[in-house]
């Protein structure tokens, strides 16, 4: 880890506003390179978009505004803190909504100049990437699989700042892609536990492609498999509840099926690149690693390809402020902090040098 440089524990303060979790943290980095969080406080606005099936941008930046003071008052309360003993402020500057994300750099940047301590603009898939070094631990490098509602890639993680880009989706993001099957079959939102909540008392037996298998390069595309679900349930019309059992079965068996493959295309090119005696450590994040089934396939084709698997504890592998503090140590004892004048990033690759996947749309 990058922590070589720490001469005394490192106190940092996180926020995250990327999406609609208003979320406030406090965590300790320790000279000899281990995590400690003192607080880690989610205030989830998913009453406000439920009705809506989805966030709706406008509303998740008003709500971070009235949210986030309350959110980092209670931080620095349950971690017994005051601002006094901070020794720098994370804010997630991007990727994500872009209203929310002014309001969390904003708020940070206000709170870093009044203190007088550094500034550190949070990209947050690089926090999901580095949450294993807080949880478990880990040393670089690694594999990460990133599934969540807004993204879903395979990176290689070398080090703080040091990426590489694997695979990423063509067209909608795993979570998104739960998220529409459970609109389309007229389950709640998000869709996510819905579709598994379903599909624990369905059998896998309709028929649903697999599109990308057996692709050399290790990218993901959905659309299609939410089509074919789509003019399943409507051949199905009127759904009994065995239909909708059965159908998210069949669902959650597709998407285990493609996630399967095209991590182990990732397995390959993992070894291909950093060489059979690099560490085989898979750790998986974003709001989908929630998904047992899920996590199980990757635990079967994991072991296959000799990697350990790593799945972060729920709280901490859905959007929260401890990862976007923990980053911020991280950097800040890498001695990478930022200017007042970083801006918030709307779109912010982890590896800007990736090619871009043929076909890809807005999520690569
Ligand atoms: O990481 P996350 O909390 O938020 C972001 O998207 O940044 O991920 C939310 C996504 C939603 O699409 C939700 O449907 C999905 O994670 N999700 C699940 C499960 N729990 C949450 N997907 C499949 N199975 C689940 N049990
Ligand atoms: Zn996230």
């Amino acid at each position: 880890m990058a922590t070589s440089g720490t001469k005394s524990p490192l106190t940092v303060l996180g926020i995250e506003t990327s999406c609609d979790e208003t979320a406030a943290a406090l965590v300790r980095l320790a000279a000899d390179g281990s995590g400690a969080i003192l607080s880690n406080v989610v205030r989830s606005q998913l009453d406000l978009h439920a009705v809506y099936g989805g966030v709706v941008p406008e509303i998740a930046a008003r709500a971070h505004v009235e949210l986030l003071d309350a959110a980092i008052l209670q931080a620095l309360s349950e971690a017994g803190l005051t601002l006094d003993q901070v020794d720098a402020v994370a804010a997630a500057a991007g990727p994500g909504l872009i209203g929310g994300l002014i309001v969390g750099v904003v708020t940070a940047k206000a709170i870093a100049l009044g203190r007088g301590v550094p500034f550190i603009a949070v990209n947050h898939l690089e926090a999901h990437a580095l949450t294993a070094g807080l949880t478990d631990g880990l040393g670089f490098p690694y594999l990460m699989v990133l599934v969540s509602g807004g993204h879903t890639q395979s990176l290689i993680v070398r080090g703080v700042g040091s990426y590489q880009r694997l695979g990423t989706t063509l067209d909608d993001a795993l979570g998104e892609a739960f998220d529409k099957a459970a609109k389309l079959l007229g389950l709640g939102y998000p869709g996510g536990p819905e579709v598994e909540r379903h599909a624990a008392r369905g059998r896998a037996t309709v028929k649903l492609p697999r599109p990308m298998l057996g692709r050399s390069e290790p990218h993901f595309s959905l659309a299609g498999l939410k089509t074919a679900l789509r003019h399943e349930a409507l051949a199905r019309a009127p759904l009994s509840d065995q239909d909708i059992a059965d159908l998210c079965a069949s669902f959650q068996e597709a998407v285990a099926g493609i996630l399967t493959d095209r991590v182990s295309r990732a397995f390959d090119l993992y070894i291909e690149r950093m060489g059979t005696c690099a560490q085989r450590a898979l750790v998986v994040a974003g709001g989908v690693a929630a998904n047992q089934r899920l996590t199980t396939a990757l635990a079967t084709v994991a072991a296959k390809h000799g990697f350990r698997l790593i799945v972060p504890p729920a709280e901490l592998c859905t959007d929260n402020a401890a990862m976007i503090a923990w980053t911020g140590a991280m950097r800040l004892a890498g001695g990478l902090t930022d200017d007042l004048a970083a801006p918030a990033r709307a779109r912010w690759p982890l590896d800007p040098d990736a090619p871009p996947a043929l076909g890809a749309g807005v999520k690569a």
